[in-house]
C-alpha cells in the first residue's frame, strides 16, 4: 500500500520545491514529481513539511501535589492536531528513586501515545545510584538528555555541586545537560517576602521570578558547563539576560542552545495584572510571561540562530487544580498547556509576518531539535528512509482558537480567542493519516518510542579553563646524540 502527497510544495529546514512525496510502511519512500499511489492525498496549495517535534512535555507528571492533566493519550492527540507529530517528556525519579525505576513508570504511561516519543532524564537528586545508572541509560535506552532544575528549591533543586558532578558525568559519557535556569535560593527568598508582605495573589508568582533569577542561572550553568566541557541545553528561554548569555557563549565557540516557548513568544506579563484570579492563575508558569522587550530579544534570536527551538513546556492544569494557590501564590501548580497551538500560533506570529522564513519555521519547530537530540532524519526531515511523520500545511486554513474545541483536556486556553491562519490539513505519524481538516483519526498505541543514542565517549565539545591554561605538549624533533 502506497500513500503520495500530491501536488505540494515540499519546505524542509533548508528547501523548498514542489515534489510528490511517497509513503511505504510509515517511511518516506520516494519524492519527486507525478508520483502514483493507492491512496492520495490532495496538497494543493499547501507546504510539506516535517511534523513539528516538541522537545518539552510534562504529560501526567506528579508536580506540586497534584498530576499534570494531560496524559500521554490526550496530549499527543493535542499535539497531532496542531501538526506536531513527536514529543519529548521528562522521566522525573522521585528523591532517593532510581533513574530506571522512573523509566519504567514513564514507559507505562506513554503506551497510550498516539505519535512517537521520547524521554530526557531527570536528575532530581545526586547519589552513587544516579551516577552508575546514567551509563545504562545513555547507552541501553538510548536517552542522551539530562534535565537540571535551578530552581523549585526542597522539591525538584539540585546544587552547583550535584549540577558540576552531574555534568562531569554526562561528558565523559557523551550526553548532553539540561537546564532549567531560575536561581531558586533567590526565587525562595523573594516568596517569602512578598507572602509576608501580603501579596498572595498570581501576580506575585512574576514578580519573586524577575528576569535576574534566570540570567543568573543561565550564566552559572553555562560556566559550569564550560568546566566539565559537557554540551548545555537551557531550556524555556524567556528573557534577554539568559538569551544574551546564550547568545555569548556561542559566539565563544561553546556547544550551547537556547528554547524559548511559544508561550512567551506571543504572551506578555499583561496577563498577570489587573486580571481576575483564575485568568492570572492559569497563567502561572516558570519563569513567567515577560515584557515586550523581552519578547523581542527572543525572536531576534530565532532570526539570528542564537536560539535553536521553539517548545511549549506544555504541563496543563485545570482551573480546580489552579485554585490549590488561593490565598498562596506559591502553591499554584506551576505550568500552561501549548502543544496544539504551537505550530499554527508560530505560523501566524512568525511567518505571516514576515519574522521568520518558512525554512526557519521548519527549523525551529522541527529539524534542529532533532539534530540536536541526536534522532536525526529518523525525524525532522523530509527525506527517503526518513520517518513518514508529516504535516501538509494549509496557509489558508484559519480558526479562533478556543477551549471548547481543543484536544487538550482541560477546561481552558492561555490563547483563548487568537485567531490563527495557517493550520494542517493533514497530520501523518508514520504514514497514519491521524488529523485530516480537523477530523481527528488518531490510534492510540500507535506511538513508538524512539531512541536517541549519546555521542560516543568523547565528547569535549567546550573550551575548558584545563585545556586552556595547562601547559602545552612541546614538540620534540629528537634528542642530540652528543651533548651540546
Ligand atoms: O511552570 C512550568 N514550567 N512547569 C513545568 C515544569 C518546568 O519547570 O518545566
Ligand atoms: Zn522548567
Ligand atoms: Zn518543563
Ligand atoms: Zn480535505
Amino acid at each position: 500500500m502506497t500513500t503520495v502527497i500530491k501536488n505540494g510544495t515540499v519546505v524542509t529546514a533548508d528547501l523548498t520545491y514542489e515534489a510528490d512525496v511517497a509513503i511505504e510502511n510509515g517511511v518516506i519512500t520516494a519524492i519527486g514529481p507525478n508520483l502514483k499511489g493507492d491512496t492520495e492525498l490532495d496538497a494543493t496549495g499547501c507546504y510539506v513539511m516535517p511534523g513539528g517535534i516538541d522537545p518539552h512535555t510534562h504529560l501526567e507528571m506528579p508536580f506540586m501535589g497534584t498530576y499534570s492533566s494531560d496524559d500521554f493519550e490526550s496530549g499527543t492527540r493535542a499535539a497531532l492536531s496542531g501538526g506536531t507529530t513527536m514529543v519529548v517528556d521528562f522521566a522525573l525519579p522521585s528523591p532517593g528513586q532510581g533513574l530506571h525505576d522512573a523509566l519504567q513508570m514513564w514507559d507505562n504511561k506513554s503506551t497510550r501515545a498516539n505519535c512517537d516519543y521520547s524521554f530526557h532524564m531527570a536528575v532530581t537528586w545526586w547519589g552513587e545510584q544516579v551516577f552508575n545508572e546514567m551509563e545504562s541509560v545513555i547507552k541501553d535506552r538510548g536517552i542522551n538528555t539530562f534535565k537540571h532544575f535551578m530552581a523549585y528549591k526542597g522539591a525538584l533543586m539540585v546544587n552547583d555541586d550535584e549540577l558540576y558532578a552531574s555534568f562531569n558525568r554526562l561528558a565523559e559519557l557523551g550526553g548532553i545537560a539540561m537546564v532549567h535556569a531560575e536561581n531558586g535560593d533567590v526565587v525562595a527568598e523573594l516568596t517569602a517576602k512578598l507572602l509576608a508582605e501580603g501579596n498572595t495573589g498570581p501576580e506575585g508568582h512574576a514578580y519573586s521570578r524577575p528576569t535576574q533569577v534566570e540570567g543568573e542561572a543561565t550564566n552559572r550553568a553555562i560556566m559550569i558547563a564550560d568546566m566539565a566541557g559537557v554540551p548545555l541545553y537551557v531550556v524555556h528561554t524567556s528573557c534577554e539576560e539568559a538569551h544574551e548569555a546564550i547568545r555569548r557563549a556561542k559566539m565563544q565557540g561553546k556547544r550551547v542552545w537556547g528554547e524559548p516557548l511559544i508561550q512567551h513568544l506571543t504572551l506578555d506579563e499583561s496577563e498577570y495584572f489587573n486580571q481576575d484570579w483564575d485568568h492570572a492563575a492559569r497563567r502561572v508558569m516558570s519563569p513567567p510571561f515577560r515584557n515586550k522587550q523581552h519578547q523581542d530579544s527572543l525572536w531576534a534570536g530565532l532570526q539570528s540562530g542564537s536560539l535553536s527551538v521553539v517548545a511549549t513546556d506544555h504541563c496543563a492544569f485545570t482551573t480546580e487544580q489552579k485554585r490549590f494557590g488561593v490565598g498562596d501564590f506559591s502553591k499554584i501548580p506551576n505550568g500552561t498547556g501549548g502543544l496544539e497551538d504551537r505550530m499554527p500560533m508560530l505560523w501566524t506570529h512568525g511567518v505571516t509576518t514576515g519574522r521568520l522564513t518558512l525554512n526557519e519555521f521548519v527549523a525551529v519547530t522541527s529539524t534542529n531539535i532533532a539534530k540536536i537530540l541526536n534522532c536525526y532524519p529518523k525525524k525532522g526531515a523530509v527525506l527517503v528512509g526518513a520517518d513518514a511523520d508529516l504535516v501538509v500545511w494549509d496557509p489558508e486554513k484559519e480558526k479562533t482558537i478556543s477551549a471548547s474545541t481543543q484536544q487538550s483536556a482541560i477546561d481552558y486556553n492561555v490563547f483563548e480567542g487568537k485567531h490563527v491562519k495557517g493550520l494542517p490539513r493533514f497530520t501523518l505519524t508514520r504514514g497514519h493519516v491521524a488529523i485530516h481538516d480537523g477530523e481527528v483519526r488518531t490510534q492510540e498505541g500507535h506511538g513508538k518510542f524512539v531512541k536517541r543514542p549519546g555521542n560516543g565517549t568523547v565528547n569535549r565539545a567546550l573550551s575548558t579553563w584545563k585545556e586552556l591554561t595547562a601547559p602545552r605538549p612541546v614538540e620534540r624533533t629528537g634528542i642530540p646524540a652528543t651533548g651540546v
